[in-house]
């Protein structure tokens, strides 16, 4: 029972001196509203003195003098408290919304630089959640609570100290039921704060629940799924409210209940006063101010009952927020940083990598190779082996557990994050366009590009007979996602976003979904002619992309199992030759597919044919190449 009474309002005081830091730039403002914050408080609480004279004095001796007098003063006072009414609602409501616009923006500043793990065991939409309502919460609570709950503290201290002046006797009365409101506050307020925690909670459920659903609303429909998601999303929304009412109810109690007691006390009051009235030890001006007086009294102590429960509220929300702040990188960069030497060599030395999300799992066990400096390598393997593991680690999206991964011979962890991510470019497997226009999104990496860069790098993506077929062309707005572009347009297009920042090394992820024959073309031959010219470490599903490759990396189960030529991975090694196989029988089309299933051995030889005679530039212009012939 005493630690339930003591610990909460410590606790929430740490809470909220965290966001103090966001106030100390509005001292001025803050200042400001504090003054006109006295002012109006020391204006209210003369009016009862005024009533007093008024009453005792203008009534008593039957002057009408008086009362002019009193009203004119009155007048005067109204004045002052309209305009500092007006300025405390103004500064406090300005610092508020400061407020909360400098904690969404400190909150957004300091997620974007975290490590991407972060938002893999935080949902983004959580997190949007809290950035949008808290925010919004805290600056109801500084705007208007916080002013409420100071402007009546004062009014409170003001009243109880003119009680005493006016009337010592009546006031030890009110003084013994002060406990008995304040016990209920501090009781139902901390019921109050907790379920408001869960109603936030269960709230950014159903915003999160709305936003996946109605992005992937064609899985949604595709699969008939509507009404279980209606159910599904009722079903939160159902969930939010009960934890709603539950808070409402505590605090409906808790306002009534305050409510019956102030009430009580002053009719007490009432009754006693109005016995010394009639037995003349005071003045009915006296019984009035003090009437006057134990309302505001009672009145500030009921209001700030009602914003205590926000206060907790907020306390909650700021706690979130600063959890946000305080979030840690998992990536630390050095204090001095190491700029790695030209021309840039690419190592991955005895790499071990595990999710944090998934620590039982590892994902690679031990992976070691080079790349030289402008060299192009494939890397290939089954579904699951860790292939695109591998480029978020050439980023630095996550460091492995153990060994190293080295530019130029630098640890990628000696070096600048920043400086690091201008070596790369990174095109991913499925690539995500921003909302905007189409030369917005190829200039994402480099705002300052010119049109002739542009044009050069959608050239060079074999990007540009799309792009000027589009009846907009580079002003074509394309949605989240990139809606209305095909698959193969939106790699193409992420090409030349990446080569745009002519990247050092380009890590190419190649689309699983399968490209129409046509943009499939279109890739070979913007690799082609990159090759050379960068490095390429290039995720490989399509034979054509493989056998253009210098090298291939084979990779299975998190390890690297071979690696050389294409030819010789088909004598070397036997999962190659299998995937060269599958290949061969998904790309080739119906007539091809049926004889390769029907002998491996057959289609092993004609992979081996394929091998031999994939030169360089044969007839590429003129007639479908090679591959083409297993791309149907
Ligand atoms: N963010 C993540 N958290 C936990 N596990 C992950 C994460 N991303 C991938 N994995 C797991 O790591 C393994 C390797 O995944 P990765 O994406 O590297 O495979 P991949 O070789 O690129 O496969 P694919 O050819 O299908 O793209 C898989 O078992 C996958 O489930
Ligand atoms: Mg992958």
């Amino acid at each position: 029972m005493d630690e339930g009474l003591d610990r909460p309002p410590s606790r929430e005081i740490i809470r909220l001196t965290g966001a103090f830091r966001f106030l100390r730039p509005y001292r001025t403002q803050i200042v400001l509203a504090s003054i006109a914050l006295v002012v109006t408080a020391t204006v209210t609480l003369s009016i009862g003195q005024g009533m007093r004279v008024v009453i005792d004095r203008g009534f008593g001796d039957g002057s009408d003098l008086i009362l002019i007098e009193s009203i004119a003063l009155f007048a005067v006072l109204v004045v002052l408290l309209t305009a500092g009414t007006f300025a405390r609602f103004y500064f406090v409501s300005w610092v508020g919304e400061r407020v909360s616009a400098d904690i969404r923006r400190a909150v957004f500043g300091h997620l974007v630089h975290l490590h991407p793990g972060f938002f893999e065991s935080n949902q983004p939409t959580e997190i949007q959640s809290r950035i949008t309502t808290d925010t919004t919460l805290l600056q109801t609570v500084i705007g208007s609570s916080v002013s409420i709950a100071l402007r009546n503290a004062l009014m409170f201290l003001g009243g109880l100290v003119l009680l005493f002046v006016t009337n010592a006797k009546l006031s030890l009365l009110v003084i013994a039921s002060v406990p008995f409101v304040v016990a209920p506050v501090i009781l139902f307020g901390r019921k109050v704060r907790q379920l408001s925690r869960t109603s936030q909670d269960r709230l950014a459920d159903v915003g999160s629940y709305a936003g996946e659903a109605l992005r992937q609303i064609k899985i949604v429909q595709s699969f008939n799924h509507q009404d279980r998601d209606q159910a599904a999303f009722s079903e939160r929304v159902e969930l939010a409210f009960r934890v709603a009412v539950r808070r409402i109810r505590q605090r409906s109690w808790l306002v009534a209940i305050v409510m019956l007691l102030v009430l009580s006390a002053i009719a007490t009051m009432l009754w006693v006063g109005g016995r010394d009235v009639l037995a003349g030890s005071i003045t009915p001006g006296e019984l009035a101010a003090f009437i006057f007086y134990a309302f505001i009294v009672a009145g500030s102590v009921g209001a700030i009952s009602e914003v205590y429960s926000d206060l907790q509220r907020a306390a909650g929300a700021t706690e979130r927020l600063l959890e946000l702040l305080a979030a840690e990188s998992a990536l630390p960069e050095p204090a001095v940083a190491e700029v790695p030497a030209e021309p840039l060599t690419l190592a991955l030395k005895e790499v071990a990598f595990t999710y944090p999300t998934r620590p039982e799992s590892p994902v690679l066990k031990e992976v070691s190779f080079d790349v030289a400096p402008g060299e192009m390598v494939a890397l290939v393997g089954p579904s699951g082996a860790g292939k695109s593991t591998i480029l978020d680690l050439l980023q630095r999206f996550y460091d492995p557990v153990a060994g190293a991964i080295e530019f130029g011979g630098v640890d990628l962890r000696r070096m600048r994050l920043t400086a690091l991510r201008d070596l790369v470019g990174y095109v991913p497997q499925d690539p995500v366009l921003f909302a905007g226009t189409l030369h917005d999104n190829l200039v994402y990496g480099r705002p300052d590009a010119d049109d002739a860069m542009v044009a050069a790098s959608l050239k060079l993506a074999h990007a540009d007979s799309f792009v000027a077929g589009l009846p907009d062309g580079l002003d074509t707005v394309v949605g989240e996602g990139g809606v209305g572009l095909s698959g193969g347009q939106r790699q193409r297009l992420a090409i030349a976003r990446a080569l745009l920042v002519d990247p050092k090394i380009l890590l190419l992820d190649e689309a699983t979904s399968a490209l129409d024959a046509q943009s499939e073309e279109h890739i070979r031959e913007s690799l082609k002619d990159m090759q050379g010219q960068r490095t390429i470490v290039v995720i490989a599903h399509r034979l054509s992309t493989v056998r253009q490759a210098d090298r291939i990396l084979v990779l299975d189960q998190g390890l690297l199992v071979a690696s050389g030529t294409h030819e010789a991975l088909l004598e070397d090694s036997e999962l190659y030759a299998r995937f060269v196989r599958i290949q061969f029988a998904s790309h080739g089309g119906d007539r091809s597919s049926r004889v390769g299933a029907a002998s491996a051995e057959a289609t092993r030889s004609a992979a081996e044919t394929l091998a031999a005679d994939g030169g360089e530039g044969n007839g590429e212009e003129l007639s479908p190449g090679p591959e083409h012939r297993y791309t149907g």
